[in-house]
């Protein structure tokens, strides 16, 4: 499959998507979110992938979504083409995925990176929504998962004033789970990946999905869904692996069953 606007690999049991518009600082067109849907169907549909890492350049992961695509569109075109949709298709996937931010992560380049299931910054990056300075406001997701990832006065400040938070204060507020140095972003994050895709997959994956009940639920109804899913996953040959093979003191081999 050859793609113009990213670059796909597979690195063992990691999927890669890099993000290759660096004449735009990886600014989020259509042709890109097309191709990283394409890319990320096949990676779910590849049962030897048990997690995708999507990463940028060192000088921006993306610097929001393409303002010169949008910048002239209607009411009545943005509404029709349902500009974005094919975001949800990105958020609502069911394997790992993590974000590696080097840089910038503007506007849509933020709202995609927090789509993921966790951030790994590196030392240089920056992150805001600075919409409101072109007359908007996040449209992918910002407001709502910026809110539940750093709380409602951060969430307004970044959104209301455009300012960047930089990679220190971004994991102080919770928005990224690590900050590593620029030279160690990918290496860092592949081994994060590797680690993740050594896992079972489908237990892997129920737990993210879980876990992601979090933000839709009442703690009792997230409670009882996380009991259901525990007890399910006794039905799986890797449970039954893995308490086996801690108890024979070995490493466990999950066959993803
Ligand atoms: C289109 C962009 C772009 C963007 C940068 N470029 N961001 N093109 N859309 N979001 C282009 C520039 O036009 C320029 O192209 C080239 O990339 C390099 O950018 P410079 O501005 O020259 O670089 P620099 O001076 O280093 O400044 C970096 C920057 C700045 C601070 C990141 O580019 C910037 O402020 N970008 C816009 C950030 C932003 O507002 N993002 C939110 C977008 S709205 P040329 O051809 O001139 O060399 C959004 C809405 C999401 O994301 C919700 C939608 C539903």
């Amino acid at each position: 499959m050859a793609y113009e606007t990213i670059i796909v690999e597979t690195r063992g049991k990691v999927g890669l998507i890099t993000l290759n518009r660096p004449q735009a600082l990886n600014a989020l067109n259509s042709a890109l979110l097309n191709e990283v849907n394409q890319a990320l169907d096949a990676f779910e549909a590849d049962p030897q992938i048990g997690c995708i890492v999507i990463t940028g350049s060192e000088k921006a992961f993306a610097a929001g979504a393409d303002i010169k695509e949008m910048a002239s569109l209607t009411y009545p075109q943005i509404y029709l083409d349902n500009q974005f949709s094919g975001w949800e298709r990105v958020a609502g996937r069911r394997k790992p995925m993590i974000a590696a931010v080097a840089g910038f992560a503007l506007g849509g380049g933020c709202e995609f990176a927090m789509m993921c299931d966790f951030i790994i910054a590196a030392d240089n990056a920056k992150f805001g929504q600075p919409e409101i300075k072109l007359g908007v406001m996040p449209g992918m997701g910002g407001t709502q998962r910026l809110t539940r990832l750093i709380g409602k006065a951060k969430a307004m400040e970044m959104c209301l004033t455009g300012r960047m938070m930089g990679a220190e204060e971004a994991e102080r507020s919770g928005l990224v789970a690590r900050v590593v140095p620029l030279a160690d972003l990918i290496p860092e994050t592949m081994r994060t990946a590797q680690t993740i895709a050594s896992m079972s997959l489908p237990i892997a994956m129920m737990t993210k999905e879980t876990i992601n009940r979090a933000d839709e639920v009442s703690l009792s109804e997230g409670i009882r869904f996380e009991r259901r899913v525990f007890h399910a996953m006794f039905a799986t040959a890797d449970q039954k692996e893995g308490m086996a093979a801690f108890v024979e003191k070995r490493a466990a081999e999950f066959k993803d069953q």
